[in-house]
């Protein structure tokens, strides 16, 4: 459970802590469940000053910091196999991290197997719900959320 605004940035801030390049983290959850503002987060954490807009029409942001890049995707709009393939998340896992808002609509299978799933669920007074899923070795960071 994050209880606030502040509890999904500091969750952010442990996630950014631990990231490397070849991570993906799937972020997912309705519209308004926080999965850029968790995004955000992470990258600010990693030291990203520029803004961090939602890539809900540019469909990818780049970031470069100093430990490594990071690569954000929202796949909201994206319609087929064809169109996901050009947006080139092999390549961005090659070069660093990549955080994937709606794995849903159209990430690969293969990669669903190896990212890191964060589902967000919107309660009451900005509370949120969460769900966490993947490789074990991010079961430090959330350890705290399973009660
Ligand atoms: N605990 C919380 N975690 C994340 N966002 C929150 C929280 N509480 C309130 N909010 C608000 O909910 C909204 C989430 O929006 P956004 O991150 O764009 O969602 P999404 O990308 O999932 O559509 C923001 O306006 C944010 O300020
Ligand atoms: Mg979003």
């Amino acid at each position: 459970m994050l209880t606030d605004e502040s509890a999904t940035r500091e969750l952010g801030a442990v996630i950014a802590g631990a990231l490397v390049t070849g991570d993906l983290i799937a972020l997912s959850g309705d519209l308004g469940a926080g999965k850029t503002t968790l995004a955000r987060a992470i990258l600010r954490s990693l030291g990203v000053a520029e803004e961090v807009p939602s890539p809900t029409f540019t469909l990818v942001q780049r970031y470069r910091t100093q430990k490594l890049t990071v690569s954000h995707f929202d796949l909201y709009r994206v319609e087929n196999a064809s169109e996901m393939n050009e947006l080139g998340l092999e390549d961005a896992l090659d070069e660093g991290a990549a955080l994937v808002e709606w794995p849903e609509n159209g990430l690969p299978a293969r990669l669903q197997l190896e990212a890191l799933t964060i589902c967000l669920t919107a309660l009451d007074h900005g509370r949120r719900e969460i769900r966490a899923s993947g490789p074990a070795r991010w079961r430090p960071v959330f350890i705290k959320d399973i009660s």
